[in-house]
This record gives C-alpha cells, sequence and structure tokens, in this order.
C-alpha cells in the first residue's frame, strides 16, 4: 500500500503532525523484499519505521517510509522447558507480550506496555524492570536493504547493549527486520529485584505472570504518560554511565543520588534524577515541556514543533554538563534538520 504526501501525527508518539512525501505499508516479507528491489526509483532518503515511539522527528520527510504491518505470531519449536517463537515485525509490542502472558510463557512480562512494534525491539534492545529484549532474543531475521537478501542474525551477532545493537551501529538503515525470534521459558523464571515490583505484585496476589505484568503496568502507568493523551517518547535521554571513581565523588556531594553499579569500573546513574537536580522538572519551553513525574520524558503539550522539543533537550543536556560534568546522550533518534 502506497500513500503519498502522508500526514504522520499517527506515526510518532511525540504526535507531530509532519508530512512524508511518500509512505509504504509492507504486510509480508515477500512484499519487502518487492519494495525493496524497487529502491532505486524510491525517493530518497528511505526510513524504516516502526511505532514511531522512539523518533522526534523535526520536519516534513522528504524522502520515502516504509513501514512494516508484517504480522503473526508462530511457534516454531518446543522443549520441554523452552518456546521458541516468532513474531511479525509489524505485532505491536505489546500484544506480543500479552499473547506470552496468555499463553503461560516466561521472559517477557516485565517488558509490558512499553509502546512500538516488534521489529524494533532488537534495534533498540528494549528493556524495562531488570529484562532487556537480548535476554529472551534468540535471532533477528531481515532484509538486506542494499541487495534484497534475507539475513538471520543471532544473537551475538545483533551486538546487544544498553539501548543498543549492531543496527543503531554498523548496520544502521542497511537491514529491514522482518521477523523476530524468541526463546521463552515453559515455567517462568521471575525477575523482581526492580524498585517497587516486588510490593505491587505483593498487593496484587500470588505470583503469576499475570500479576507481574498487571504490577509491570501499574507502576509504568503511575510514572509515565500515555502516548495517546500526552505526546512523548519515553525516555528521551540514556542513563548515563560513567567512570566509578566520579560517581563515587559524586555519591559523597549527593549521597541520595540513585546509582547501579554496571560492568568493573563503571557506575549507571539516572538521568532522571540528574534532570530533575537542575530544575527540569515540569519546566515548559514554548510548547515543549519536561514531565512532572519524570524528569527523563519530554513532552508535547499540544503543538509544539519538533525542533522546540529538540532545542529544550539541548538546553537540558548543556545545564546537566555545567552542574555535574556529565554528557548525556540521547535515546530518542532525531529525524530531520537540527
Ligand atoms: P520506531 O520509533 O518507529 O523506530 C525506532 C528505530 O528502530 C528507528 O531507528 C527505526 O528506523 C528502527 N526500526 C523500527 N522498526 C524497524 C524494522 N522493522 N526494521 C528495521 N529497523 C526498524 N523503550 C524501552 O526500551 N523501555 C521502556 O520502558 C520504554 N518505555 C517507553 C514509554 C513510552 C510512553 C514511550 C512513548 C516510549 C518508551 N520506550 C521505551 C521507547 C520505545 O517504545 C521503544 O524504543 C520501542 O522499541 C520503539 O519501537 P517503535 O516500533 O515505535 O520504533
Ligand atoms: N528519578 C528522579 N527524578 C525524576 C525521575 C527519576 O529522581 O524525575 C529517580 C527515581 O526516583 C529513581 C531513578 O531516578 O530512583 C530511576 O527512575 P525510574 O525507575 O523511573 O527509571 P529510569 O532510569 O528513569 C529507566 C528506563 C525506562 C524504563 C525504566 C524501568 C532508560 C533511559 N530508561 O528509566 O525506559 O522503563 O528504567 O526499567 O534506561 C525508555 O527507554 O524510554 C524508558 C522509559
Amino acid at each position: 500500500m502506497i500513500y503519498k504526501n502522508v500526514s504522520l501525527k499517527n506515526y510518532n508518539t511525540f504526535g507531530l503532525d509532519y508530512k512524508a512525501s511518500t509512505l509504504i505499508k509492507v504486510k509480508t516479507e515477500e512484499d519487502a523484499i518487492s519494495v525493496l528491489h524497487q529502491s532505486k526509483s524510491l525517493k530518497k532518503p528511505l526510513l524504516i519505521l516502526g511505532g514511531g515511539s522512539n523518533i522526534l522527528f523535526t520536519a516534513d520527510f522528504d524522502g520515502t517510509i516504509i513501514h512494516s504491518g508484517i504480522g503473526g505470531i508462530k511457534i516454531e519449536e518446543k522443549t520441554p522447558e523452552y518456546v521458541i517463537v516468532s513474531a511479525g515485525s509489524g505485532v505491536n509490542w505489546d500484544e506480543f507480550v500479552e499473547w506470552s502472558v496468555s499463553n503461560g510463557n516466561g521472559g517477557i512480562e516485565n517488558l509490558s506496555l512499553i509502546p512500538g512494534l516488534t521489529g524494533a525491539s532488537p534495534i533498540q534492545n528494549i528493556g524495562a524492570y531488570g529484562i532487556e529484549a537480548k535476554d529472551v532474543i534468540e535471532k533477528v531475521r531481515t532484509v538486506s536493504i542494499d541487495d534484497c537478501s534475507i539475513r538471520e542474525f543471532s544473537n551475538g551477532e545483533c551486538m546487544f547493549g544498553y539501548r543498543n545493537s549492531i543496527f543503531k551501529q554498523e548496520y544502521k538503515g542497511k537491514f529491514l527486520v522482518t521477523r523476530v525470534f524468541f526463546r521463552l521459558r515453559t515455567s517462568p523464571e521471575y525477575r523482581l529485584n526492580y524498585g517497587s515490583l516486588n510490593a505491587e505484585i505483593g498487593k496484587l496476589g500470588e505470583l503469576s505472570l499475570r500479576n507481574v505484568r498487571q504490577a509491570v503496568i501499574n507502576i509504568r502507568r503511575s510514572k509515565l504518560p500515555d502516548p495517546q493523551v500526552t505526546g512523548n517518547a519515553g525516555s528521551f535521554f540514556k542513563n548515563p554511565v560513567i567512570a566509578s571513581a566520579y560517581a563515587d565523588i559524586l555519591k559523597e556531594k549527593y549521597p541520595l543520588m540513585p546509582f547501579y553499579p554496571e560492568t568493573t569500573g563503571k557506575t549507571k546513574i539516572a538521568a532522571g534524577w540528574l534532570l530533575e537536580q537542575c530544575g527540569w522538572k515540569g519546566k515548559k519551553s514554548g510548547a515543549a515541556a519536561v514531565h512532572e513525574n519524570q524528569a527523563l520524558v519530554l513532552i508535547n503539550t499540544g503543538n509544539a514543533s519538533g525542533k522546540e522539543i529538540y532545542d529544550l533537550s539541548e538546553k537540558i543536556k548543556q545545564s546537566v554538563f555545567e552542574k555535574f560534568n556529565i554528557e548525556l546522550d540521547r535515546e530518542v533518534e532525531i529525524v530531520g534538520p537540527i
């Protein structure tokens, strides 16, 4: 399906009303291959778009957007301990989590209610409440944008890191994900040590996949704005990972600073806390603003432009650098001029 001069308002969770010259929806892998075969005749640049929940457009997109509508959840293999399940890249992520929980398969319940489509889960290595996609991804099936060949990446080949993978680095924009294969457990192993998760499950009753999912949903709803109501893209910045020696200095000065030890010599610092210390929580800048419950989330209060949101993020970066000497990296991808 090809759409011309199409509004992107429903294709990005900031709700920004920019236009794309062409948007092509592909429904199957064959469709994707055939569209990519014509790529020489497609207007450049090309952008692969999922749910647009980690993207900030700053202008109309004068090129071709390929949007995956590849569906289907399939059980590929079963052993007494595991089930390998594949999901099309166009499957809504949270619907896949719901399917998994309903079928008694464990592994992704902590990733409930993350917006977007399954195809982006390996790109971003999505994560929440102590689990990352890398913990459950078996392999990723893709079509090469250069030569339309099928290529499957094993978990190791994806080079996963914190909100990172080979698809955001060396292979950025080089592969269209068609299906993601997950290794899920037939009898769950719960990970409950993140923040208030355990306490929230306690309120719901017994420990079960269903209650873990519900607890995560309850916590998320209490903290994060619903993009259907208030435009946002979740955490705008990544939590910075800094030298532990410097984190120790900060801990002395700010005993309440949240921190998470990483690999040897490195410590992750809560960016939301840094922003709050710089006075950003709830601050407005034109129609862009910092969320009042979670400073890491930038919001569109109504009719913000992408540039306004971007400019706010620059001011935030600068103030965090001035106060803490820490350089923040954006998690959200900027598409367009800045
Ligand atoms: P998009 O934003 O459309 O795209 C993201 C990137 O993936 C782009 O580079 C795009 O080109 C690429 N891409 C997308 N689909 C494909 C494909 N099929 N093939 C190749 N490349 C592709 N993220 C977390 O990790 N944890 C959270 O807890 C979390 N919470 C959030 C809460 C809210 C309220 C919001 C709005 C966002 C949150 N996010 C979170 C961020 C976001 O939901 C994830 O990054 C999600 O995986 C993005 O999926 P998407 O389909 O919207 O991808
Ligand atoms: N905090 C503040 N002030 C704030 C926000 C947070 O002091 O305004 C403090 C909190 O009190 C807490 C700490 O910072 O001690 C961490 O906050 P929270 O638990 O809300 O998590 P986060 O680090 O801000 C990360 C992910 C989220 C993910 C949650 C839960 C990143 C960049 N963000 O947020 O992912 O849902 O943990 O696991 O890693 C996303 O990627 O878009 C996203 C929402």
